[in-house]
């Protein structure tokens, strides 16, 4: 375990000499770039943009709330809607690891456009352990291309830094508590709902599992009202399967959503969450009663390993 204090006047140092020119920072509104975004603009102010992107792959209201912690802290920052550019990116293809290396393209592309425009000479980012451990960085075998370091072209014009590199999950949110953000926010994967459709994705499959990703959170919340008895990571997955059900008195033929309920410390390990049936049975109801187009709930059981704790 890090000492939190000494991690962030160790960071900020790292900034500082590292930083001897303007640098750009890759803010997905998870908990990890957020905390990096706050470490960078204590160590150099505005030095530093700040750029969240909104790739269309967000979660309702997403984009609010990451605007309001960027004011809250008064960082030096940008908003940019490039939904068009990776939605079209990602036309036709279904492959998972393809899926990843066009989004992480597509999100170099656009910070490498805005770095020239603000003529930043470095990228900071908020790789931690996890991602390059999982990502052939050690001894282990390439399982996923984390978007910030399997999709990072060869000649990226930008020298990177990445003080959080060391640092695993419940270290991460240690150190967010320590510096005031909120730390009652799950983790969230760079690649968005892009890794949570199966298949082929499309605006409106993003929109259908907004929908229920919102009710997902919800309902977690109104079930496990203190937060710290909450599921580490909570979401939806749509499943490129349809089947047979029935709406009144009338048949449908309607796609499938499955529940992911985790717990876990780091991420590295897990367990599926036990609810109770109540629960599941109130989620499932309220899905296929507001999301037109799903007719159909199942629960994942599985732990990780075996499987990841996103599907793709
Ligand atoms: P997996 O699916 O590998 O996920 O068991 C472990 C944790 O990492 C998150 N995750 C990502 N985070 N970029 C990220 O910043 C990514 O490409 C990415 N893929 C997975 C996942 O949500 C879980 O918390």
């Amino acid at each position: 375990m890090v000492n939190e204090k000494s991690f962030v006047e160790e960071a900020i140092q790292e900034i500082r000499s590292k930083l001897t020119d303007r640098g750009i920072l890759a803010c997905s509104g998870g908990q990890d770039s957020t905390l990096l975004a706050v470490l960078a603009n204590r160590a150099a102010g505005e030095k530093v943009l700040t750029v969240f992107v909104d790739t269309g792959l967000l979660r309702k209201g997403e984009r609010e709330r990451v605007e309001a912690i960027f004011r809250k802290f008064s960082l030096n920052y940008r908003i940019i809607d490039a939904s068009d550019r990776f939605l079209s990116a990602l036309k036709g293809i279904s492959e998972p690891e393809q899926k990843r290396k066009i989004i992480g393209k597509t999100f170099i592309d656009v910070f490498e456009e805005v770095a020239k425009e603000y003529g930043a000479r470095f990228l900071l980012q908020g790789t931690i352990a996890p991602d390059w451990i999982e990502s052939g960085g050690s001894v282990r075998e390439v399982i996923k291309s984390h978007h910030n370091v399997g999709g990072l072209p060869d000649k990226m014009n930008l020298t990177l830094i990445e003080p959080l590199r060391d640092l695993y999950k419940d270290e991460i949110r240690d150190i967010s508590r320590f510096v005031g953000l909120d730390t009652d926010v799950q983790p969230f994967p760079g690649p968005g709902l892009a890794v949570r459709i199966i298949g082929e994705i499309t605006r409106e499959k993003a929109d259908l599992l907004r929908d229920v990703t919102e009710i997902v959170e919800r309902g977690v919340r109104d079930e496990y009202t203190d937060a710290s008895g909450r599921p580490w990571q909570y979401f939806a997955v749509l499943l490129p399967i349809q089947s047979t059900g029935i709406h009144g008195d009338k048949r449908t033929y309607g796609n499938t959503v499955a529940i992911r309920m985790i717990d876990t410390s780091d991420a590295m390990s897990g367990t599926f969450t036990r609810p109770s049936w109540d629960f599941l049975d109130r989620i499932s109801t309220e899905i296929t009663n507001e999301v037109k187009g799903i007719n159909r709930v199942v629960y994942d059981v599985t732990n990780k390993p075996p499987a990841t704790i996103e599907w793709e």
